[in-house]
């Protein structure tokens, strides 16, 4: 099959070549998918697009008149498609459900590392020789009592990363998960409880229609002034204006992401010469408090290879007519 690969990034196209075993025709661009770069698929039957293309509904209808058929995510995350319209059109779709939660739960872990232990600031002064240890304070994890929303593939590693350390582990989850209760004693409560008694929050859960802003200004006040909110999940999960509002008043000690509300045509590409259009990133940027890394908690070889997998699994499962597993959407297709 003829396979387009928006979004391709140099670091992982090793890894989609070596897994490209069924020799598909594939082209890669680093164009992300969107209303203007949709022509590029012109004569391919199947496309892959990343977390930061736009697979909105008018750009699935190009893609369905210029003849594409298959659109296989590189991701687990598929709120950037219009799953919908893409069954009502009759697109086959699927995703990457699962690839190495572990790279993403460590770099969680990083995260809130790095900001507890002041590791960025004392780099940045270590390097123009000043080795004093004002500011560097930090604080033990261990006994410290950490909430984790969701507790799915990549929320159960972080508990047991967070239980490793010594940690209380609280959590919410719509499915509670009862081996995590027994190996590691996870209390569940209600996302208002472990906000109000966590102090370190770790979101994980999707972007969906709920959840979208579901940590509003009221779920941020809830927390603890101490409290560190760590977001490797999606940026839009968390309300950006209330968020500022609560880090410029110093209501919570700081927020480490890895995501935010607006990635598409800022993250993934160098704007050091001509900077940044977003208001609300270059605010967050500037704060003390916060840390920040450009959507990169997938970015291991392992994580590489098992998207590279599963997404010719998905092209080859298509080809050869067997069920998909990761096909979505099936809710909306019409008998
Ligand atoms: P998962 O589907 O295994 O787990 C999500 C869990 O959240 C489920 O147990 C679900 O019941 C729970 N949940 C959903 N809404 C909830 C709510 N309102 N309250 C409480 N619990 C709720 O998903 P997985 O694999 O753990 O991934 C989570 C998210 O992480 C993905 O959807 C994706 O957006 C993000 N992600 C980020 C990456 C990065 O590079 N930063 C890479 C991979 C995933």
């Amino acid at each position: 099959m003829k396979v387009l690969i928006y979004s391709a990034k140099e670091y992982e196209i090793p890894f989609l070549d070596n897994a490209n075993k069924s020799g598909h025709k594939v082209t890669y661009t680093e164009d992300a998918l969107d209303t203007d770069t949709a022509i590029q698929a012109m004569g391919y039957k199947a496309v892959s697009i990343f977390s930061g293309d736009d697979a909105s509904s008018i750009v699935l209808e190009k893609l369905w008149n210029l003849g594409v058929r298959y659109i296989t995510l590189r991701s687990a995350g598929h709120n950037n498609i219009r799953i919908k319209t893409a069954k009502y059109l009759g697109f086959q779709v699927a995703n990457v459900p699962e690839y190495s939660p572990h790279a993403i739960a460590e770099h969680a872990t990083a995260l809130l590392l790095a900001f507890n232990r002041k590791i960025v600031l004392a780099h940045s002064q270590v390097i123009r020789y000043n080795f004093s240890q004002k500011g560097l304070m930090g604080s033990n994890l261990h006994g410290k009592t950490v909430g984790i929303i969701g507790t799915g593939k990549i929320g159960s590693i972080m508990v047991k990363i967070m239980h490793g350390f010594g940690c209380k582990v609280l959590a919410c989850d719509l499915k509670p998960d009862a081996d995590l209760v027994e190996l590691c004693g996870v209390t569940y409560g209600t996302m208002d409880q472990v906000l109000k008694k966590s102090d370190v929050v770790s979101l994980h859960i999707p972007l969906t229609y709920d959840n979208y802003y579901l940590i509003d200004r009221k779920k941020l006040a809830l927390m603890k002034p101490r409290a560190i909110l760590i977001n490797t999940a999606r940026g839009a999960i968390v309300d950006t204006r209330a968020l500022i509002d609560t880090l410029q008043k110093k209501e919570i000690a700081g927020y480490c992401t890895d995501v935010i509300e607006k990635e598409k045509g800022t993250f993934f590409k160098d704007h050091s010469n001509e900077g940044i259009e977003n208001q609300q990133l270059k605010i967050l940027l500037a704060l003390p408090n916060v840390l920040l890394t450009p959507h990169q908690a997938y970015m291991t070889p392992e994580a590489l290879s098992g998207i590279a997998a599963t997404t010719f699994k998905n092209i080859d499962d298509w080809v050869s007519g067997t069920v998909c597993k990761n096909e979505l959407g099936s809710e909306w297709v019409l008998s």
